[in-house]
């Protein structure tokens, strides 16, 4: 299968899984849980889904426990970005091509929105058909990276860096915790599903703590170059909210240059880990590089 088929498989998967899990935990009689779906399904690239998935057939895992554990990071993933756009965070009107959740349902019901997602997350790992051994190593993987020292901790920093300007140094700190441990975590979830030894738990976990920083870094990037409508987000967020960016402490060029160097690095350790096996996910890293929405 070439890239753009096996992508597309990985997303249908992915969707699939997400449908039958909202209809697992959410309550139908639910306005939280009608803003959730309305902010979980029809849109989204799903790039931690596809890194879960990949990440387990490059090792040959077992793939109704990695479509589950997928569905169980953007699940995670969707309740970060809820509470993002909210007033007290980004304050960011749009999200995914419409209107933020906040400002389709009011801001307490996606306050709520965001904590059935986070709940359902773990909801979903617990219940995966992976064994029991996997399923608490995927739990464990994916609470270390969201919570206190993980996405958590990276937008705690976020928020008390728009008060004072951040150093290089700094700004990575909130990038790889806001957002490399979740695309981490990811990856870890489709290791956990082919109980992948150490040295290929190392590897991956290299390949995507840069992946993760050069997600960031083109974020930052496009909130600078693209427009709201390609991104389906308001552009400019980080302007008005004060924001230390790799674009204000080192210009577009500059960072490009950062992403590249990262990608090529990341794609490095995964052919050396894996080699041929590691071809899905090093296209991948490419493509993220190149992306512009
Ligand atoms: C947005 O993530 C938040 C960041 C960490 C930059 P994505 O760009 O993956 O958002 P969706 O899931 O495609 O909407
Ligand atoms: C988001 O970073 C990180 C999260 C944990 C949600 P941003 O605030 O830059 O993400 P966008 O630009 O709003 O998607
Ligand atoms: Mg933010
Ligand atoms: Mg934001
Ligand atoms: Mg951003």
């Amino acid at each position: 299968m070439d890239y753009n088929a096996q992508y597309q498989a990985y997303l249908n998967t992915a969707e699939t899984a997400l449908a039958q899990q909202a209809d697992r935990c959410f309550n139908e009689r639910s306005r939280v849980c009608e803003a959730a779906r309305y902010s979980l399904f029809g849109g989204g690239k799903r790039v931690r889904a596809v890194l879960c998935l990949a990440v387990c057939d490059m090792l040959n895992g077992n793939r109704n426990a990695a479509a589950c554990y997928a569905a169980g990071v953007e699940m995670l993933h969707c309740y970060s970005l809820i509470h993002d756009d909210l007033p007290c965070m980004d304050n960011d009107d749009m999200r995914r091509g419409r209107p933020s959740c906040h400002k389709a349902f009011g801001e307490a019901t996606a306050l709520l929105a965001g904590d059935t997602l986070l709940t359902a997350a773990f909801e979903t790992l617990s219940g995966s058909p992976g064994t029991a051994v996997q399923n608490t190593a995927a739990v464990c993987a994916l609470s270390r990276a969201a919570g206190a020292n993980g996405m958590v901790w990276g937008q705690e920093l976020d928020l008390a860096f728009e008060e004072k300007p951040a150093t290089a140094e700094e700004l990575r700190e909130v990038h790889r915790n806001k957002t490399g441990m979740l695309i981490n975590a990811a990856a870890q979830l489709g290791a956990v599903a082919a109980s992948a030894d150490d040295i290929q738990r190392q590897a991956i976990a290299r390949y995507a703590f840069s992946v993760g920083l050069v997600f960031q870094i083109i974020d930052d990037i496009l909130d600078v170059t693209a427009t709201a409508q390609q991104l389906g987000k308001p552009i400019g967020s980080d302007t008005a909210n004060g924001k230390t960016t790799f674009v204000t402490l080192h210009g577009v060029e500059r960072s490009r240059g950062i992403a590249q160097e990262l990608t090529d690095g990341a794609c490095g350790v995964l052919r050396a880990a894996f080699g041929g096996r590691a071809q899905f996910l090093e296209t991948l890293a490419a493509s993220l590089l190149e992306r512009n929405q």
